[in-house]
Parts: structure tokens; sequence; C-alpha cells
């Protein structure tokens, strides 16, 4: 299907524009869904494992985006699992995987399951970033890191990696491609879990890779095909309706972050504040120096640590209390209360994903949550 495109567009055109078809008379402005798994011979389709053009809309507009080809998988662990699997291919086996101390947990457990050596690091600390890089074969990043909001100068350790040999992967479902380009800056592949903001709505799961490079984009589509990790045609769909209000949902939920994480930082009950919108946040120069905006999660640790965190995520009315982030609305969890978070990760923090509600009702159940159980 022809589609709408200019790359001379900026990204809040682009989100609204690309992928759609193009206006010939009748021509729908909604892309269609198409429901099939079976297409006549002959096109380049062939079958619903290999392709489908409501993914071809939504991987148009987020290639756009990003700046690159992008592939549509099932779920963001269907993408980190795609991308890891095709940038490892053909590096030697016993080669290390540079990875970050803390990031989206089930992503770390993959990472070490890999059957190779991995190298944490702190990602915000580029010289020991890049002194670990020696020898691996990949440097896996998360900027903003989940949960904990370390920010990596992503185009120092690119460049540093690519000296090295190492290819460099991101996981930017934190920044979203309004808030971070990886590959602008020499990243080879970027990863989001298109299920947070990019679809946006907490309604469905999907995950995208996007490839600076034509062959790994080629590699990605055939690993989905092979290992069959394909999203639904109406995910695909929610996606992309999703996207396309994507710029004007961050720049709303990031200003909301931002005056929340101010105010929380003077709250009785918080010791701590995480969020590189804050100039007291080791990640707010490089955020500032590399980033359109410090994101829309949050982390606070609180006084009186898991008892008082679980208390707190227990008593607010709007704010609702479940993993995610990304979505319309509010959400909150105390993130140790996972097995498998890192156990560096404080018992206390409470991770704030910020939607789009009023900032003033947001603050007043927060603040009353906080200050009903405070110890
Ligand atoms: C940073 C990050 N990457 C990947 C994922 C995995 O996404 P999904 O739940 O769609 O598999 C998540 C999920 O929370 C995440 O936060």
């Amino acid at each position: 299907m022809r589609s709408v495109s200019d790359a001379s567009w900026r990204p809040s055109t682009t989100a609204v524009v690309s992928g759609r078809p193009a206006p010939t008379p009748d021509a729908p402005l909604s892309v269609p869904i198409v429901a099939s798994a079976t297409y006549a011979a002959g096109g380049p389709v062939g079958y619903g494992r290999y392709g489908n053009p409501t993914w071809d809309a939504l991987e148009t507009a987020v290639g756009a985006l990003d700046g690159g080809e992008a592939v549509a998988l099932a779920s963001g662990m269907a993408a980190v699992s795609a991308a890891l699997q095709v940038l490892l291919t053909d590096s030697d086996p016993a080669a290390p995987v540079v990875v970050p101390r803390h990031g989206y947990h089930t992503s770390l457990r993959l990472l070490g399951r890999l059957g190779r050596p991995v190298r944490p690091v702190d990602v915000a600390d580029t010289e020991a970033v890049l002194e670990a890089v020696q020898e691996a074969a990949l440097v896996w990043l998360e900027s903003p890191t989940n949960p904990l909001l370390e920010v990596a100068d992503v185009e120092a350790i690119c460049a540093g990696a690519h000296r090295a040999g190492a290819r460099v992967a991101v996981d930017a479902t934190l920044a979203t491609p309004i808030l971070l380009r990886p590959l602008q800056v020499g990243a080879d592949v970027v990863v989001h879990a298109a299920t947070k903001y990019l679809a946006g709505h907490s309604d469905v799961l999907l995950g995208v890779v996007v490839a600076a490079d034509g062959d790994v984009a080629d590699a990605l589509r055939t690993h989905r095909s092979d290992h069959g990790a394909v999203p639904g045609p109406f995910e695909a769909w929610l996606a992309l309706r999703g996207l396309r209000t994507l710029p004007v949902r961050m720049q709303r939920c990031v200003q909301t972050a931002g005056e929340l994480a101010v105010r929380l930082e003077q709250h009785p009950a918080v010791t701590r504040v995480r969020y590189p919108g804050l100039p007291t946040d080791p990640g707010h120069a490089v955020a500032q120096r590399t980033m359109a905006g410090p994101g829309a999660v949050v982390a606070v640790e609180v006084v009186g640590g898991a008892a008082a965190a679980d208390a707190v995520t227990g008593a607010t009315r709007l704010w609702v209390h479940a993993t995610s982030l990304g979505g319309v609305e509010s959400l909150l969890e105390r993130r140790r209360r996972w097995r498998t978070e890192q156990p560096t990760v404080p018992e206390g923090l409470v991770r704030l994903s910020v939607g789009l509600e009023d900032v003033e009702d947001l603050w007043d159940d927060l603040d009353a949550a906080l200050r009903a159980t405070r110890p």
C-alpha cells in the first residue's frame, strides 16, 4: 500500500501522517486491519507469518520517527529477544555482553541466560562502559533505565563501542523516539516495548526493533518468521492509533512528571526522588544534553522502606497500583515486590508512571497517600 511520507517533516507531523494510505479517491484515512493468515500466491506478503499490511503501516511510522527500518514483534520481550539473537549471530560465542546493572528485570534475566559472560555496568558511567567493552560482542543499554532512571551518554558509548568492535542496542522504551533517537547517534538498533508509550493506552502488548542497517532489519524479519513471535493485526493497528498522539502525550506527561518530581523532593515522607529532570539528579546533565526531555517515569524512596511503600501503593485512589508504564493513566508500584527485581533497587522505591490526568488531582491523591501512611 502506498503511504504518505516526507523526510523533512518534524516528529509531531510524522507521528500523525506516516504509514497513512495515500489520499487516492475513497482511500481510508485509517489503515485497514488486515486479518488474514493466508494470501493469494504471487505477492510480496506470501503468508501471515511473513508479513501483514497493518504491520507495514506501523513499521513505516515507527521507522520514520526513529530514522531506521522497523520490525514489529509480539511484545517488548519478543523485540528484546529478537534484537539479541540477531546482533549476536555471527559473533564469537565466548565474547561477553555488556549489560546495565539495573534495567528491566526480565531483559536482565534473558541477558543472563545467553550462555555468554555478562559484564554489568552503570550505564551512566561512560568510562566504565567503555572499559567493559573491550572484546565484547555487544553493549545492551537502557536509557533511562527502568526503574532507577540512570541516563546513558548513548553517543559517546556508541563511538567507543564501535571502535572496540562491539555493537550497541538501546532499549529506549522510557524515552520513546520523541525524547531520544539512538540511531542518529550511532546505535545499531533501538528497541521499544511499544506496549508502553508508543501504543500508550494499556490495551496492547507489542514490541518494535528499529535497525540502522537494512541487512539487520532483514535478519530481524527472518527471525520473526522463523520464531513466530508475530504481532496480531489488531494489536498493530491499536499501536499505530496510539502512536498518532505520542508527541502530544509525551509533552503533557513529561510536564506533569516534572512538576510532581519538584513537589515530591520537598515531601516529608520522601527520602529521595530519582528523575533526570531534577537539577539534583545525577542524570540531569546528560539528559539535558542528549535528550529532548527527561521522560515521565519518576522513582521515589519513601520514609519507612518496604512496608511504608506498600502502604502508599495501597492507599491511592486515582493512581492505580499496577505494573507497567507509559499509558494514559498514572500507575505506581513498589518494584521490589517482584522477586526478580535487582537487589540493589531500594526496598522502599516506588516507581511512578505519570499519565495524563490533571496534575493537581495526581498530587492531591499521592500527597494524601504519602501522609496517611507515613510511619
Ligand atoms: C524497558 C522495558 N523493556 C522491555 C519491556 C518488555 O515489554 P513487554 O512487557 O511488552 O514484553 C519492558 C516492560 O515493562 C520495559 O519496561
